[in-house]
């Protein structure tokens, strides 16, 4: 969600009902108060959804896109989380209303002449409505789908219905890995694939695209960060709120994101790991350090915005829009 979407209104959908979709995974089903058609959303597409708590937290729509009246998520429970699927779990959702913004999408299908798509565990939330449109459609595709085990694996029936032999469900306890050699060597260069699930599947998938399609053939939506590489953070800079037009300094060790909140209380953050995209600002002056995994290479080098939980400035100074 870019800071034009966050500027976007946000309303208010009613929690009709929560569903039980695996092991470990609930589908939460939203719609209008009144009734009315909610915006249309297309296949890759994600709310930004403001639990009870305050937390801000991103969800992968996975219902039809032809239905109107709701929009449907499916949320794993994390445990070691950062409590907005613990809250979602265990809080009495049902007959509450939710914020949310949305719904945007920064992981579309694009015009292909074939698709592959992977999806691990939960990752298949995004991948279903691609499915479904896939399905519906002349172009051949297909669909490697992994999880833990057989349980754990959300909306296996709906998949077996609509892709029947397009799809492969492989529970890993009984099944072993997926076959990544097999999906992807001998497609034609023309060929999308889309890959959603644990950092260690989606870096398996691109080091085998990156060996065997050409530059752009794969597209990634993350849940969590990749390993963490060298942030930088050790480099003292100014940053100016031109709105406010204070001048903080941001120290080596602390992220660019604190030192705003002691100022600016009401900047909107969730992942704090440079992915979700909630914390990106428009910067005004100054050149930004991007430590990110969301903005493209080509949003990096314009350096008009950045993500200022994990990003920091080249120059001495870094002027915000806040
Ligand atoms: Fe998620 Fe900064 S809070 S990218």
């Amino acid at each position: 969600m870019t800071y034009e979407d966050r500027a976007r209104p946000a309303r208010k959908l009613l929690v009709r009902e929560t569903v039980r979709e695996a092991d470990g995974v609930l589908g939460v089903v939203l719609t209008d108060p009144q009734g009315a058609d909610l915006p249309a959303w297309g296949p890759g597409a994600h709310l930004e959804v403001c639990l009870p708590s305050g937390r801000i937290r991103h969800y992968s729509l996975s219902g039809d896109p032809a239905d109107r009246t709701t929009y449907r998520l499916g949320v794993l429970r994390e445990p070691d989380g950062r409590g907005g699927s613990e809250e979602i779990h265990t809080a009495p959702l049902a007959g509450r209303l939710l914020e949310v913004r949305g719904p945007l999408n920064r992981f579309p299908l694009v015009p292909a002449d074939r698709y592959v798509l992977i999806a691990g565990g939960i990752g298949i939330t995004p991948i279903l409505p691609m499915v479904r449109q896939l399905a519906a459609g002349p172009v051949p595709w297909t669909l490697l789908y992994g999880g833990r085990t057989l349980t754990s694996m959300a909306y296996r029936d709906e998949l077996a219905a609509l892709g029947g032999r397009n799809v492969s469900i492989v529970p890993q306890d009984s099944h072993g890995l997926l076959d990544l050699d097999h999906a992807l060597e001998g497609l034609p260069d023309t060929t999308a694939v889309y890959c959603c699930g644990p950092g260690g599947l989606i870096q398996a998938v691109q080091e085998r695209c990156d060996r065997l399609l050409p530059a752009g053939s794969l597209h990634v939506e993350r849940f969590t960060a990749p390993a963490a590489g060298p942030r930088g953070d050790t480099g003292a800079f100014e940053v100016e709120l031109r709105r406010s037009g204070q001048v903080l300094n941001v120290p080596p060790g602390r992220s660019l994101l604190d030192v705003v909140r002691e100022a600016v209380p009401s900047v909107a953050f969730s992942c704090e790991e440079g992915m979700c995209g909630t914390c990106e600002t428009k910067v005004l002056d100054g050149v930004p350090e991007h430590h990110d995994t969301f903005l493209s290479d080509s949003e990096k080098r314009s350096g008009t915005s950045m993500m200022i939980c994990v990003g920091r400035s080249r120059t001495s100074r870094l002027v915000l829009d806040l």
